[in-house]
C-alpha cells in the first residue's frame, strides 16, 4: 500500500499506517512498548518519543523532515509549563505523515531496563503489580442506572483493556467523592493481581495524578532490617535505610531466638510482635526520608533466613529449632500488608520470596535471583557469610544449595575484641613480613594507624574491638608472617620473632593495639580467636566441599561473596584462610547485598517472581548435618589453608 511506513527503534517493528495515524496508536498496533498512563490526552506525557530524520540505510528509508505532523497546542502548552528535551514530541499528539523512523527513549518505555550498578549482574526489567492509569468515565444517567465503579471498570476496560477489575471497600469508600470532583476524570492504580487475588483498583485520586506510587524491598535480617524504597514507574531507588532488629532483645542469634520462644510461652508472640513493630518503624522512616506519605507504598518484598521468616508471619519457629528442621511452608507467600499488622497503604500486598529448605531461607533464594548461577556457563560458588553460610554452587546444568553452621565469629562475636561493623572497629590490617608489627584502620577512617593524623581522626570513636572482616585478615596476616602455623597455633615472641607475641596463659596471643587512655582498651588476638575463626571457615570450606563432591567437580570457576560482610572481605585473605575453594583471585567478587537485590528484583518484575518459584523447586538441596564426608572435610578445613586441599596461592 501508499500508507507511510513508520519504524521504531530501538524494538525494529514497523507497519504501514494511514496519513495521520498518532503515533501512540501506531506503537499499540505494532505492540511497541510505549509508555501511556493519560491514554493519549496529552496530560502525562509519557509517551515522549524522539522522531528521526534524514536516511536510514539500515531500514532503507529517507524520512522527510515534515515526515510527522506540526506541533500542536497541547505540545506547545507542555512545552511552555514544563519543557520538552530538544528533539522530542509527544507520542500520542504527534501524527504520522510520510516514511518516518521513530525511536521510544528509555524513559518512556514501559518494561524499561533498571540498570544495576555493577556491571555483570542481570538488569531490571520493569513489571511491576501495581500500575497507575488515567480514565474518563460517563456520567450517571437516569436511563442507564448503573453504579459509578461499574462505570469506572468499563472504562478502564474498554480503554486500557484491563481485565474485569475488583474494588475494596476503601476505594469504594472514595469513589464518588473522587469521580466528581475530577469532573469524571480520575486516576487510578490497578494492582494487576497474582494467583492468589484477583486484579483490582487500589487507589483512586482525583483528576490527573501527578505523583509516584512506591515499593519497598526489604530485607530481614537476624541483626539488621534494611529497606529500599522504590519509585514502582521508574524501578529508582528513592530511599534506603535500615534498623536494628527489635528481636536482638530476646537472643543475639537465631538459636537462642527459638529457645526463647521455647521457654516462654508468648515468647514466640512477643518476637513476631517486636519483628513487626520494628518494621513499622523502618516504614515511618523510609517514608520521611523519601518525604513522601506512607500509604503510597502498594508492594513489598520480604527476603529472610527461615527462623525470621516464621517469626515475621506469626508462626512459632519451634520446628526449626531440631531436626529434621521442616519449614511450615516453603512456598512463595503472597499475602495482604493489613495481616502482618503493617503500616502501608491499606490494600498493600506483601511478596514474600519461597524458602530453599529449612535451613536455606528466602534470602538465599534471593540471591539465587540476584546472582542466576542457573543462568551461568561458568560453575558458580555463591556464598552468602553470615551467621550461618548460606552456599550455591550451580551453572545451566544444575544448581545445589546447602547452608553450612559457622557460628557469629565471622561478625565479630565469640571472639575476645570481637565486636559488630561499626565505627571504632578495627576492619583491615597488615603484618609486616619483617619486623612482624600490625598496622590498621578503623572503620570510619581511611588512615592506617602508622599514618600522620590517624590519632586525630579515630579521636571521635576511638579503637574499640575487631569486627568480622578485621577478624579474617589479622589471623590470615599472623598465618603469612608465620606468627600461627598452618594448624592454628600462635608461637612466642623467640619461634616467631615478633615482640608483639606474649605468654597468655597456656598459650600465646597476638597484640594488635596495647590500647591507652583515650583511644580505648588493649586489644589482641588470642589462641582461641585463632581457634573460632577456624572453625567457622572450615564449616563454609566444607559446606562448599560438600557441593563439589555431589556436583562430581574439584574445582570451581569463580566465586561470589555476598551480603553485607561479604562485600568487606579481601578475597586474597579468604583465600590464605582457606575460608573458599582455590581459585585465582580475579575470578573472586563481591555481590554486596545480593539478598537485597534479589528482593528488588522481585519487587519491580512480577514475572521474576515466579521464575524464582521455578527455580528454587528445581534447585538440589543438600543438608550437611546428614553428611559423612561432611564431617571429614571439615577435620581437613581446619588447618590454614587446608590439611588436604592444595592451594595455589601460598606457593606463590
Ligand atoms: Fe499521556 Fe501522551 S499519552 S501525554
Amino acid at each position: 500500500s501508499s500508507d507511510p511506513l513508520v519504524i521504531f527503534t530501538p524494538s525494529g517493528k514497523r507497519g504501514r499506517f494511514p496519513v495521520g495515524t498518532p503515533v501512540l496508536t501506531a506503537a499499540r498496533q505494532l505492540g511497541v512498548d510505549l509508555d501511556s498512563v493519560c491514554g493519549g490526552r496529552g496530560i502525562c506525557s509519557k509517551c515522549q518519543i524522539t522522531p528521526s530524520y534524514g536516511e536510514f540505510s539500515k531500514h532503507g528509508v529517507t524520512v522527510a523532515p515534515d515526515a510527522l505532523s506540526e506541533w500542536n497546542s497541547v505540545e506547545e502548552r507542555y512545552d511552555t509549563i514544563r519543557g520538552l528535551k530538544k528533539g522530542r514530541r509527544l507520542g500520542c499528539q504527534a501524527t504520522v505523515q510520510s516514511d518516518i523512523v521513530i525511536d521510544v527513549p528509555a524513559e518512556s518505555q514501559v518494561h524499561k531496563q533498571v540498570v544495576r550498578k555493577r556491571a555483570e549482574a542481570r538488569d531490571i526489567v520493569m513489571n511491576p503489580s501495581t500500575r497507575l492509569y488515567y480514565v474518563e468515565v460517563a456520567e450517571p444517567d437516569m436511563h442507564d442506572p448503573s453504579g459509578d465503579l461499574e462505570r469506572l471498570v468499563d472504562a478502564l476496560r474498554r480503554e486500557w483493556e484491563l481485565p474485569q477489575l475488583e474494588a475494596d471497600l476503601g476505594v469504594l469508600r472514595t469513589l464518588q467523592p473522587a469521580l466528581r470532583k475530577g469532573e469524571w476524570k480520575v486516576t487510578v492504580a490497578v494492582h494487576l493481581g497474582d494467583d492468589s487475588y484477583s486484579p483490582r483498583i487500589i487507589n483512586i485520586w482525583p483528576g490527573y495524578y501527578e505523583g509516584a506510587i512506591y515499593g519497598l524491598a526489604i530485607d530481614l535480617g537476624s541483626t539488621t532490617i534494611a529497606g529500599h524504597l522504590c519509585d514502582l514507574r521508574t524501578g529508582e531507588v528513592v530511599a534506603s535505610s535500615g534498623i536494628m532488629n527489635p528481636q536482638i532483645r530476646f537472643g543475639e542469634d537465631l538459636m537462642s531466638r527459638v529457645s526463647y520462644g521455647m521457654m516462654n510461652p508468648t515468647g514466640s508472640d512477643e518476637m513476631t510482635a517486636a519483628v513487626r513493630e520494628g518494621m513499622n518503624t523502618l516504614f515511618v522512616q523510609i517514608a520521611q526520608e523519601a518525604d513522601i506519605d506512607r500509604t503510597l507504598i502498594v508492594d513489598a518484598v520480604f527476603v529472610c533466613n527461615p527462623v525470621m521468616h516464621h517469626l515475621f508471619l506469626g508462626i512459632d519457629a519451634y520446628e526449626l529449632g531440631q531436626a529434621p528442621f521442616a519449614l511450615a511452608t516453603s512456598d512463595s507467600l503472597s499475602l495482604r500488608a493489613v495481616d502482618l499488622d503493617l503500616k502501608l497503604h491499606p490494600a498493600a500486598r506483601v511478596y514474600i520470596l519461597p524458602c530453599i529448605a529449612g535451613h536455606v531461607g528466602a534470602d538465599a533464594a534471593a540471591v539465587a535471583l540476584s546472582e542466576a548461577p542457573g543462568k551461568s556457563e561458568d560453575l558458580m560458588l555463591v556464598v552468602d557469610v553470615g551467621t550461618n553460610a548460606e552456599i550455591l554452587l550451580g551453572n545451566r546444568q544444575k544448581v545445589l544449595a546447602c547452608s553450612s553452621p559457622t557460628g557469629p565469629a565471622f561478625e565479630g562475636a565469640q571472639i575476645s575484641s570481637g565486636q559488630r561493623a561499626a565505627p571504632g572497629a578495627i576492619e583491615h590490617v597488615e603484618i609486616d613480613p619483617i619486623t612482624k608489627l600490625p598496622r590498621f584502620k578503623v572503620i570510619g577512617s581511611d588512615l592506617w594507624s602508622d599514618e600522620a593524623g590517624f590519632d586525630a581522626a579515630i579521636a571521635q570513636t576511638g579503637i574499640t574491638g575487631i569486627c568480622g572482616s578485621g577478624i579474617i585478615e589479622v589471623v590470615a596476616e599472623m598465618r603469612m608472617a608465620g606468627i600461627v602455623d598452618a594448624p592454628g597455633l600462635i608461637g612466642s615472641a623467640e619461634q616467631t620473632g615478633s615482640p608483639n607475641c606474649f605468654a597468655d596463659g597456656r598459650t600465646n596471643s597476638y597484640l594488635l593495639f596495647d590500647g591507652t587512655e583515650n583511644d580505648g582498651p588493649k586489644i589482641t588476638v588470642t589462641n582461641n580467636d585463632v581457634r573460632q575463626i577456624q572453625m567457622a571457615k572450615a564449616a563454609l570450606y566444607s559446606g562448599a566441599r560438600l557441593l563439589m563432591d555431589k556436583f562430581g567437580v574439584d574445582h570451581v570457576d569463580r566465586v561470589i561473596l555476598a551480603g553485607a560482610f561479604g562485600a568487606h572481605i579481601s578475597p586474597k585473605h579468604a583465600m590464605v584462610l582457606g575460608m573458599i575453594p582455590d581459585v585465582p583471585l580475579d575470578k573472586v567478587t563481591s555481590a554486596g547485598n545480593a539478598a537485597g537485590t534479589g528482593a528488588r528484583i522481585a519487587l519491580l518484575n512480577t514475572d521474576a517472581r515466579r521464575e524464582i518459584e521455578e527455580t528454587v523447586r528445581q534447585i538440589h538441596k543438600i543438608e550437611t548435618a546428614i553428611e559423612p564426608c561432611f564431617q571429614e572435610h571439615f577435620v581437613n578445613a581446619s588447618a590454614m589453608p587446608n590439611a588436604v586441599d592444595p592451594f595455589e596461592i601460598l606457593r606463590s
